[in-house]
């Protein structure tokens, strides 16, 4: 496998735009090794002018034939379409690494119909800093050589994990999404700042430091996260009255229904993904 691989994102939006700025970033590559598709050529030109990179509207195809790696990153009702578009483009030497939530791995092969190495992933946002986190997934096509171009460029902007890809309905609604609910509780510590008489620039400053802080501690001391909280509670202090009015809220309780909604909702959406790929009777 080639030292510098070229790389096709196709559908740099929200999370493939992640990816190409935190790969950018962390140096995994350079602008000339990266080709970018979107639908409109206005956003086409953005991408050129902000990353210096080789961005095209549409021609998906055209991207495929200069790339080692292909991300497929359009939204999963777009899936189809873009792998009969690049199908005949997939050959000998490729890999095609999908990002699209609730799309199986069995329907992408089904589009391309002969023998070749797929994966899935799902990262998140946090690609841009570096600090995603990315759970991979590979057919039975998929070799150690795949995989050593595979997990490098995932493990560029963050954390990468090996799952099957029946777990993956989880990983989209527990990581996938994640994000969404960590930026809600920031938003809510900083309102909640807000109504105890701080500023708003204080109260925003004070609620973003201290979930990336916490985050990091958690991760860099190893020590599991109850053990953490209780080194914040003195008995009879301010840190269990506030504890209190979130366990009598049911807070965690609310993180479990929440995410195992996602997970619901994935499935489902996976279903309906499949059920548009059968052809009718
Ligand atoms: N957002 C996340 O946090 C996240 C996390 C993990 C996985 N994902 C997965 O990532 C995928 C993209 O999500 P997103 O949030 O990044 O969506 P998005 O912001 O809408 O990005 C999708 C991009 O695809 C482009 N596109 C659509 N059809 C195309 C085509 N035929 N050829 C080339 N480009 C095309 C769009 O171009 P235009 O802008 O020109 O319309 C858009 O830039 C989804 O499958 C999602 O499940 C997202």
């Amino acid at each position: 496998m080639t030292e510098s691989p070229r790389i096709a994102v196709l559908g740099a939006g929200n999370m493939g735009g992640a990816l190409i700025a935190g790969m950018l970033r962390s140096g995994f590559a350079k602008p000339g090794q990266l080709t970018a598709t979107v639908r409109s050529p206005e956003k086409a030109a953005a991408l050129s002018d902000s990353y210096g990179i080789r961005a095209l509207p549409g021609r998906n195809l055209d991207a495929v034939e200069n790339a080692d790696l292909v991300i497929a990153a359009v939204k999963p009702h777009l899936m189809s379409g873009l792998l009969e578009e690049i199908r005949w483009g997939l050959r000998e030497g490729r890999i095609l690494v999908s990002i699209a939530a609730a799309f199986p791995i069995a329907l992408i092969e089904q589009h391309i119909g002969r023998p070749f190495p797929v994966f899935r992933a799902m990262p998140n946002t946090p690609a841009v800093v570096g600090e995603g986190v990315t759970a991979i997934a590979g057919n039975s096509h998929a070799r150690q050589e795949h995989w050593a171009l595979v997990e490098p460029a995932f493990r560029s902007v963050g954390a990468v994990c090996y799952l099957d890809e029946d777990q993956f309905h989880a990983v989209t609604a527990l990581s996938g999404a994640g994000p969404a609910y960590v930026y809600m509780v920031i938003e809510a510590m900083t309102a909640a700042g807000l109504k105890v008489g701080l500023s708003r620039d204080v109260a925003a400053r004070l609620a973003e430091q201290t979930v990336l802080g916490a985050a990091k501690l958690v991760r860099d001391s190893g020590t599991h996260p109850a053990i953490l909280r209780d080194r914040v509670v003195t008995p009879g202090g301010v840190t269990i009255a506030g504890l209190h009015e979130l366990e009598r809220h049911g807070l965690r309780a609310m993180f479990m229904t929440a995410v195992e909604a996602a997970t619901a909702h994935s499935r489902q959406l996976s279903g309906k993904l499949n059920d548009l790929a059968r052809p009718a009777e």
